[in-house]
């Protein structure tokens, strides 16, 4: 398979590499440096000097607070970017994967969202990615779009590597119990989406691990598996405001991956995992 991932250097793009790279596919990645998505011309020539089967889309701007009082970038990048890779990806003849997210929810259902379910984000950031996912239906009607949530990995800054931090130089953290999602571990979401492009999926997919937990839940289980001592303070969204309103309830059904008969490890799986690589990473 040939294949062309934008965000190469991202937290999940650098799994994406790795996995790609065992399965001995023939590779192109690129980073911002080489194609910033926001140049339609870069974008057409990269895709055209190298047509991919596949096109993998993780690159995004992905600060959501920061999207908050950078809406006109959040666009560009996010819905205008990935616009200009379809029309590149419609001319080239390439299949075109899309990652998006659980905040094009609003967290009003207490139960897994499904692909069916309307979008009404909340936030800047899932609001360019809910027009992104509307604006590459229509022009590319075979598109995969793989929803996903709450990433961590060994790539870059992610959720546990910040509770790691803080648990080892505080008595007590404090963190959210109100915002409720699934941990994803990039290293078994890469190992999914790669799935999805053999079995050339199309449409709107969820992709995270199995299992939900809140902010603390999660925080409570990095410490413990840790072995730490430091106790974790369960406090409200309203106590800690952030720019971005997040979803309250973002889970997302597993049907649809199930469907390519793509099964995910439960979170606390994949968290163990994930441990077992930052000890070793230390030694
Ligand atoms: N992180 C999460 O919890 C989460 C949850 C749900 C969905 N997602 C989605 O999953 C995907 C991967 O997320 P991530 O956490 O791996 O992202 P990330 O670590 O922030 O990486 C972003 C990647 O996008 C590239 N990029 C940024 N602006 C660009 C531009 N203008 N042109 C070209 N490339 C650009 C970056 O390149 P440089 O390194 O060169 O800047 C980097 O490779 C994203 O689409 C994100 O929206 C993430």
């Amino acid at each position: 398979m040939r294949v062309t991932v934008f965000g190469a250097s991202g937290l999940l793009g650098q799994e994406l590499v790795q996995e790609l790279s065992i399965e001995q596919d023939q590779l192109t990645a690129l980073s911002s440096k080489d194609a910033d998505l926001r140049d339609p011309a870069r974008v057409r020539d990269v895709i055209r000097d190298s047509p991919p089967d596949w096109i993998l889309l993780s690159a995004a701007y992905t600060d959501v607070d920061g999207c908050e009082s950078n809406r006109d970038r959040a666009f560009a990048v996010n819905c205008e970017g990935a616009v200009n890779v379809a029309q590149a990806a419609r001319e080239a003849g390439s299949r075109l994967m899309f990652l998006s997210t659980d905040y094009v929810f609003d967290g009003s259902k207490r139960s897994p969202y499904q692909t069916s379910d309307a979008r009404n984000p909340t936030s800047v950031y899932g609001e360019s990615k809910a027009r992104a996912e509307e604006r590459l239906l229509d022009i590319l009607p075979e598109v995969c779009i793989a929803r996903t949530s709450w990433l961590f990995g060994h790539a870059g800054k992610c959720f546990p590597a910040t509770i790691l931090k803080l648990a080892s130089t505080r008595p007590e953290i404090s963190v959210v119990n109100d915002q409720r999602g699934s941990p994803t571990f990039t290293r078994d979401l890469a190992s999914a989406l790669v799935q999805l492009c053999r079995a050339s999926a199309s449409g709107i997919v969820h992709v995270t691990n199995s299992g939900d937990c809140t902010w603390y839940e999660f925080a409570t289980e990095i410490v413990r598996v840790s072995g730490m001592t430091t106790a974790v303070k369960p406090v409200t969204t309203a106590e800690f405001p952030r720019p971005a309103r997040r979803p309250a309830y973002s889970v997302l059904s597993p049907d649809s991956l199930r469907a390519y008969n793509v099964h995910m490890p439960e979170w606390q799986d994949a968290l163990r995992r994930y441990l077992e690589g930052q000890a070793g990473a230390a030694r």
